[in-house]
């Protein structure tokens, strides 16, 4: 039994947690932080961005080194996939910053519990460490940082090996002969490409009739061409029934076509919000139709002192906004002050070429009602993007047809996540397409392709 009475309690030490909890511990609040795993970091640096990251570029390296080095007069030959050091590298970069964590901890004198964490009511909160024992830590508030897993689909028998989920895919021991995907969405495209580029046939199947749905149709359209022409196969407008595995071989079986016969399946239809034996019955604090926990605006629960962040709360499941909502839950608790600006929020998609988004698609702003005037430049016509031999792709501006303030940025091409940055700050400070388009880029950079999309949002690019 801990009799500690701290400030602020934090369950779940993924990227909304552990952030919140130094930010806090920085304000001069009594922090503590449980979680459930070894290493810290969450779902974010232990099987997600940072893994998926790494094995991206890693995989991306040999493609380039196998085709795509010639074309630059570099003729390399003997080249070959090592893929027990590519894992290890991957594994080595995971552990380096999840120990980073710990250290943060550490420097923040954030004190960490290591268990499951369940309410026993609102400021108690019992621990239960991997051998069962248990003891209770009190605070004044406890902040929900659960983050979340896969969405499960009925059918698909998940064996934690030949059909599996991200987790699983970040460490196949071989290359599969056949992927077969289910969900065309972001995890399916990254990890897709991915094994594709290792040597992999990947076939995706997704349920609607288009891939990325939520993201700009013209972006996903062009996307799935140029990942076509890469060697995905995209089935569209399929629904999968079920998938089983039999020895080293799977079956996917789906509605209307034959079964399709593959060495590894990845499920990766969405992600749902982690709120299961948490004790929540026990406040009375009920989950959302899609299991999110609710929240004010301050990111306090209907339950006084009880507030939520991140990956089990709604909106997008992306990192960066799990903590932006840290940051402000516990600056608001301790200024009164703390907000975060959703329409601000940019999401990277980390294929070759990138895509990336800050801003509603034209199919939202149209749906919404709001005006807008639409300003594309290509990357073919971009000096630098030619000098890397990586043309494909365009930027495009949506701005208010009245104020020209800024509304979106999409961008698929080279460093495309790279880019967004200076369309959030952009938009974060409410400028116009024309101040992006005054403002001086560097000659010669891709960011020069966001300046002449932000001069053909008034007609008057210059370089085409
Ligand atoms: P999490 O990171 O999920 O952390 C929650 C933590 O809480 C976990 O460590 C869990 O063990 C712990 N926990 C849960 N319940 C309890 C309990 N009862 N007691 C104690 N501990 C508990 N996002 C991006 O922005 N960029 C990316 O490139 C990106 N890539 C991704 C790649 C993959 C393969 C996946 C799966 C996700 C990716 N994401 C990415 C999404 C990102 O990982 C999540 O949005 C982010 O981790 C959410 O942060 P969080 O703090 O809310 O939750
Ligand atoms: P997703 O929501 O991106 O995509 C899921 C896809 O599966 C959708 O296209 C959906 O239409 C499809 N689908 C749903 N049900 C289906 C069914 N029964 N059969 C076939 N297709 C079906 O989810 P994903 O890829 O699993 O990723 C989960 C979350 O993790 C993402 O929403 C994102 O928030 C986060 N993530 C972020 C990354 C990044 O920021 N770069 C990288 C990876 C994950």
């Amino acid at each position: 039994m801990s009799e500690t009475p701290f400030d602020l309690l934090v369950i779940g030490a993924g990227p909304g947690g552990y952030v919140a909890a130094i930010r806090a511990a920085q304000l001069g609040l009594k922090v503590a932080c449980v979680e459930k795993a070894p290493a810290l970091g969450g779902t974010c640096l232990r099987v997600g961005c940072i893994p998926s990251k790494a094995l991206l570029e890693s995989s991306e390296r040999y493609h380039e080194a196998t085709q795509g080095l010639a074309q630059h007069g570099v003729k390399v030959s003997g080249v070959e996939l090592d893929l027990s050091t590519m894992l290890a590298r991957k594994d080595k970069v995971v552990t380096t910053l999840t120990r980073g964590v710990a250290g943060l901890f550490k420097k923040n004198k954030v004190t960490r519990f290591e268990g499951h964490a369940s309410f026993q009511a609102p400021g108690e909160v019992t621990v239960t460490d991997a051998e069962g024992a248990v003891q209770t830590v009190h605070a004044k508030r406890v902040l929900i940082a659960t983050g979340s897993s896969v969405t499960p689909l009925p059918g698909v028998e998940l064996d934690g090996d030949r059909i599996g989920t991200s987790t699983e895919a970040l460490s196949y021991p071989s290359v599969p002969e056949h992927l077969v995907i289910i969900g065309a969405g972001v995890i399916g495209l990254e990890l897709g490409s991915v094994w594709a580029r290792l040597g992999a046939k990947v076939t995706v199947l997704e349920y609607l009739d288009r891939i990325m749905g939520g993201m700009d149709a013209e972006l996903a359209k062009t996307a799935q061409k140029i990942f076509t022409r890469q060697g995905l196969t995209f089935r569209l407008g399929v629904k999968v029934t079920g998938a089983t595995v039999d020895g080293d071989r799977c079956v996917v079986t789906y509605e209307g076509g034959e079964p399709l016969a593959c060495d590894r399946v990845l499920l990766a239809i969405g992600r749902r919000p982690n709120t299961e034996n948490l004790g929540l019955e026990r406040l009375g604090l009920s989950v959302d139709k899609r299991g999110c926990i609710p929240v004010n605006a301050h990111f306090e629960t209907s339950v006084p002192g009880v507030f939520a962040i991140g990956d089990v709360i709604a909106g997008p499941m992306l990192a960066h906004k799990a903590e932006e909502e840290g940051i402000a839950c516990v600056e608001h608790m301790v200024t009164g002050y703390g907000h975060v600006n959703y329409d601000a929020i940019p999401s990277v998609v980390y294929t070759h070429p990138e895509i990336a988004s800050v801003g509603k698609s034209e199919e939202e702003l149209k749906a919404a009602g709001i005006p807008f005037k639409k300003g594309s430049f290509p990357f073919i016509a971009n000096g630098r993007a030619r000098a890397l031999e990586q043309t494909d792709g365009l930027v495009k501006i949506l701005a208010h047809p009245e104020t020209d303030r800024v509304l979106a940025v999409h961008i698929i091409g080279p460093r495309a996540g790279d880019l967004i940055a200076e369309a959030a700050v952009a938009i974060e400070f409410g400028a116009s397409a024309e101040d992006i388009a005054r403002s001086s880029h560097a000659h010669p950079t891709l960011a020069e392709a966001v300046k002449e999309a932000a001069l053909a949002v008034d007609g008057r690019a210059l370089h085409i």
